[in-house]
């Protein structure tokens, strides 16, 4: 049997798209003060229009003090009429929206959101430089019951995708991860325990809204630090979600925001840019050696997790999105004969909202992103997240 047309339509659990590219969730940098604005419409737009099959809205927290920082919206009520209108104006396109839900864990910005950031275990945050506490089991309980509210709000909002965050050392993997985990608890210890919580969250959240939307998890295929999630760790996870039914498909990534983001996204470390846009205190942790070892540079490569996926293609029979580096035609249909079922693309499309129409109509093969990930800092800038090499004449070519 030949492999799938990339650019012919496909389904995802219930929901059919129309081509099988994702917008991967990149933060948008457009909600102060935790509102939808137009802009951060607009962003999306750019990328529906574009051709993509599905955009992803980036982090949604499912708790104030799950925000990375102040202004990431918080999935209540309040977010409602405002993710309404994003999610009509995407679909209006013929694309289909997902939501990335979340709670950042010791990811979260306690100084910016004026609460403190939970984890599975104590820490310190190089991020705010304040002490991050343990989530207690009313912690949990709470979190877990605050996923299936924020889960049923975006359905009732028309989101048609619920990608819950189990990657990059947010809440849900810090408890995967052993070196954030020390628990003696039910919740720490051996790898069914630290689990627990991916497991428990995905089901709720599936029991709550059934078939009425596709769920996807953003997982781990290795979080490359000592002590972070192994790649075996990620796939042991990936077939525990499985068996449990509660996912439709699995996004493929890797790397930590928290111990080493560049891990993520491979290419060059823009430590300066960085420097100059990140909050004081972040800033003068960068110009420590510790803050300069949390930005160190990996060579890129186009398709970078290709080998770690592979073995989760070979481990599961679940959909899966690969994701990382990709840029070309030739890696999506290499994609889709390696039996991936979806690609995402992020920095990609923040260079090019387009890409996939040229890319569908054969006016190009390949993206011109070059990976400087200059894009990064851009998502604390006043102008919110953009390609800063060449913003301004790509959205005006839509
Ligand atoms: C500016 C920027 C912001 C990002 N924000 C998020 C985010 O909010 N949540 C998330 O899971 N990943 C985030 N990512 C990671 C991307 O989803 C993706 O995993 C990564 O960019 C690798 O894909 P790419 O090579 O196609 O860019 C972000 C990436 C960039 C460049």
């Amino acid at each position: 049997m030949s492999a799938p047309d990339v650019f012919a339509p496909a389904t995802l659990g219930p929901i059919a798209l129309r081509n099988r590219t994702v917008k991967a969730a990149t933060f948008e940098g457009a909600t102060p003060d935790g509102e939808v604005t137009d802009r951060l419409i607009d962003f999306h737009l750019a990328v529906a229009r574009g051709g993509v099959g599905l955009t992803t809205v980036a982090y949604l927290s499912v708790a104030p003090e799950g925000r990375t920082h102040r202004d990431v919206i918080v999935l209540e009520e309040r977010a409602l009429p405002g993710l309404t209108r994003l999610a009509d104006a995407v679909k209006a396109t013929g694309a289909r929206i997902a939501g990335q839900v979340g709670h950042a864990g010791p990811v979260a910005n306690g100084r910016s959101n004026g609460v403190h950031a939970l984890a599975a275990s104590r820490m310190p945050s190089p991020l705010s430089m304040q002490m991050v506490r343990s989530a207690s089991e009313a912690d949990l309980a709470r979190i877990t019951r605050a996923y299936v509210d924020g889960a049923r709000l975006l359905v009732r909002a028309g989101f048609d995708v619920l990608e819950l965050h189990m990657a990059h050392s947010y809440l849900i993997s810090s408890f995967l991860a052993p070196g954030l985990n020390r628990r003696k608890d039910a919740w720490g210890g051996p790898l069914e325990h630290r689990m627990r919580l991916a497991r428990q969250v995905a089901r709720a959240v599936r029991e709550e809204v059934g078939d009425e939307v596709a769920i996807t998890a953003k997982v781990s295929t290795g979080d490359g630090f000592k002590g972070g999630v192994t790649t075996d760790e990620g796939l042991a996870l990936a077939q525990a979600l499985e068996a449990d039914r509660s996912v439709d498909a699995l996004e493929l990534s890797g790397g930590s925001s928290l111990m080493n983001p560049m891990y993520l996204f491979r290419g060059e470390a823009p430590v300066k840019e960085f420097a100059a846009t990140m909050p004081w205190l972040v800033r003068t942790g960068m110009r420590t050696p510790v803050g300069r070892s949390f930005l160190r540079s990996y060579p890129f490569q186009e398709a970078y997790f290709w080998d770690r996926a592979v073995r989760f293609r070979e481990a599961v029979d679940l959909p899966l999105i690969l994701l990382g580096g990709i840029d070309r035609t030739d890696t999506m249909e290499r994609a889709m004969e390696a039996g991936f079922d979806l690609v995402a693309m992020g920095r990609a499309l923040l260079r090019e909202p387009d890409l996939v129409n040229r890319l569908a109509a054969g006016r190009a093969d390949a993206g011109v992103c070059v990976h400087c990930n200059r894009c990064m800092p851009t998502i604390y800038s006043e102008a919110g997240t953009h390609c800063p090499v060449i913003a301004g004449p790509t959205l005006a070519r839509i």
